[in-house]
C-alpha cells in the first residue's frame, strides 16, 4: 500500500502521495499542491528539505557516511577501478566491458585537438585571471566551435556532445595552467591514458623530457573519482536546471564551472590551503582559529569542514586523509600544513560547537595537501575538482534530458510593495 501524507489548512485536508527510493527514502510529492490548494506553494531557501528530481546515479547516507556510484560504494571504487571506467559507469549506469571502455577511450582521443581559434580566446585573459573563470569561459566558448553539441534530442547527438566535452575538458584546463606560467598550449600525448595525459598536458615543458610518476598518476586517479559525482549539489543542481532549458550541454557546465568557483562549495580547497598557511604564519595557532570559527561576530569558517548532508565523517575525505599521508610519504614530502590540518581536526572534533552541529572534515579538508604534494598550484585546486565533478555533471545532464524533465522554474513568496500608482519626478 503506497504512504501517503495529509495537510490540513484552514480545515481542509490535502493528501498527497509518498514516492519510496529504492534505498527507502522518502519524499511527498507536491506536484499537486498549488492547484489543489488555490495557489499555496511551499518555501525552503537553500532547498535544504527538498528534492529537485528522482536520480539513479549518486546515492547519498549523510548519517552514516555512505557514497555510491550506480550501487558501487567510493570505498570500492577508488581502490579498483580508473578514473574513465567511472566515467563510463556515471554517465551510461554500469561498470564498461573492455571492449565498451575501449570504443569510449578511443571517441575521446579523436576529439582531444581544440580549435586553434581557442588560444586567442584564452590569449585575451590577463595571467593574474583565475583558472575557474577562464575555464568557463573557455568551455562556453566550445560551443562555437561545436555548434552540433547544442541541440541534441538523439542519445547518438548527445554522446558527440560527451565524447567532446570529455577530449577537449582537460586540454582547456591544462591551458589555463600554462597561461599563468606562459607556457606553450600543446595537446598532451594520445598513446597515454586519461589522466596520464591529463598530468603531461599539465606539467610537460618544452625544454625537458616529461618524466611520468605511477606514484602520482595513481593518486590524481584517485581524487579525480573521489570528486566525480555528488548527487545534487550546488554546482550539479545548476548545471540541471541550465540544461532543463536545452541550453546544451557545455553552455550547462560552464553554469557549473561557475557555481563549483565559490568558496562555499567547490572553491573551499582553495581556501583550505589558504587558511592552513595563515595558521602556520600565525604561529600555528589552531586554537584561536577555532575560536574565530566559533565566533559569531567573526565571519570567518573553518573551511573544509561541514557539509549540507554529511553529519558524519565524509567518507571521501577520509580516503584523501589516508592517500595523502601515502603520497607525501612515497614522495618524500614533509608539509607542515598536513599536521596543522590534523591537529586542527583533532580540536575540532573534540570541541562541543562542532559535535553540536555534527561537523567534520569534507572532501576538500585534505586534497589541497595532496594537490600541493603533485606540484599543483593553489589556485588550480577548483580546477582539479572541476576535472573531476565532469562525468558527474555530464551523468547528471543527460539524466534530466532522457527524463525529459520540465525546465526548472520554482516559485516564490513575494515580500515587497503592494501595489502603488506611479508617481512623477515632480511628486517623488
Ligand atoms: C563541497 O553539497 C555537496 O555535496 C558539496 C560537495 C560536493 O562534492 O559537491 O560535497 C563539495 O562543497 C563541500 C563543502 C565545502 N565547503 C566548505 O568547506 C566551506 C565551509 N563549510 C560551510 O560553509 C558549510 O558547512 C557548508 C556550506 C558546507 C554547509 O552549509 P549549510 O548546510 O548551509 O549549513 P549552515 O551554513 O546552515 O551551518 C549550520 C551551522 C551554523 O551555525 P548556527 O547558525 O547553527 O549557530 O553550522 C555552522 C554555521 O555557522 N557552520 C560552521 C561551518 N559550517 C557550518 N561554523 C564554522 N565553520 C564551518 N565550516
Amino acid at each position: 500500500m503506497s504512504k501517503k501524507a495529509t495537510l490540513e489548512i484552514d480545515g481542509n485536508k490535502y493528501e498527497f502521495p509518498i514516492i519510496e527510493g529504492t534505498e527507502k527514502e522518502l519524499g511527498i510529492d507536491i506536484k499537486t499542491l498549488r492547484s489543489a490548494t488555490g495557489g499555496i506553494t511551499t518555501i525552503d531557501p537553500g532547498y535544504k528539505n527538498t528534492g529537485s528530481c528522482e536520480s539513479g546515479i549518486t546515492f547519498l547516507d549523510g548519517e552514516k557516511g555512505i557514497l555510491r556510484y550506480r550501487g558501487y560504494s567510493i570505498e570500492e571504487l577508488a581502490e579498483k577501478a580508473d578514473f574513465l571506467e567511472v566515467a563510463y559507469l556515471l554517465i551510461f549506469g554500469e561498470l564498461p566491458t573492455a571492449e565498451q571502455l575501449d570504443k569510449f577511450d578511443k571517441d575521446i582521443k579523436e576529439e582531444s585537438h581544440v580549435d586553434e581559434d581557442m588560444k586567442r580566446i584564452l590569449d585575451g585573459f590577463p595571467k593574474s585571471a583565475h583558472p575557474m573563470g577562464v575555464l568557463s569561459s573557455l568551455t562556453s566558448a566550445l560551443i562555437a566551435f561545436n555548434p552540433g553539441s547544442v541541440d541534441v534530442d538523439s542519445e547518438e547527438a548527445m554522446y558527440n556532445a560527451i565524447v567532446k566535452i570529455m577530449a577537449k575538458f582537460p586540454v582547456l584546463a591544462a591551458w589555463t595552467m600554462r597561461k599563468r606560467k606562459s607556457l606553450p598550449l600543446d595537446y598532451g600525448d594520445n598513446a597515454l591514458g586519461y589522466v596520464e595525459n591529463l598530468h603531461k598536458m599539465m606539467f610537460s615543458r618544452p625544454n625537458k623530457t616529461y618524466e611520468a610518476n605511477k606514484i602520482v598518476n595513481d593518486a590524481l586517479d584517485k581524487l579525480l573519482i573521489l570528486h566525480a559525482d555528488h548527487e545534487q549539489n550546488c554546482s550539479t543542481s545548476t548545471v540541471r536546471i541550465v540544461g532543463s532549458s536545452h541550453a546544451g550541454l557545455f553552455a550547462s557546465l560552464s553554469a557549473g564551472i561557475s557555481a563549483l568557483w565559490g568558496p562555499l562549495h567547490g572553491g573551499a580547497n582553495q581556501a583550505v590551503i589558504e587558511m592552513l598557511e595563515a595558521i602556520k604564519e600565525d604561529g600555528g595557532d589552531t586554537a584561536k582559529y577555532i575560536a574565530k570559527a566559533k565566533d559569531k561576530e567573526d565571519s570567518f569558517r573553518l573551511m573544509g569542514f561541514g557539509h549540507r548532508v554529511y553529519k558524519n565523517f565524509d567518507p571521501r575525505a577520509k580516503i584523501i586523509k589516508a592517500s595523502a599521508e601515502e603520497v607525501l610519504g612515497d614522495l618524500g614530502i614533509e608539509d607542515p600544513v598536513l599536521d596543522i590540518a590534523k591537529g586542527l581536526a583533532k580540536v575540532a572534533l573534540e570541541d562541543e560547537y562542532f559535535v553540536k552541529r555534527k561537523l567534520y572534515p569534507n572532501v576538500d579538508f585534505y586534497s589541497g595537501i595532496i594537490y600541493r604534494a603533485l606540484g599543483i598550484p593553489t589556485e588550480m585546486f577548483t580546477v582539479m575538482f572541476a576535472l573531476g565533478r565532469l562525468p558527474g555533471w555530464i551523468a547528471q545532464w543527460r539524466e534530466m534530458r532522457l527524463r525529459k524533465e520540465p525546465i526548472g522554474r520554482p516559485r516564490q513568496i513575494y515580500i515587497g510593495e503592494t501595489y502603488r500608482p506611479f508617481k512623477s519626478v515632480s511628486e517623488r
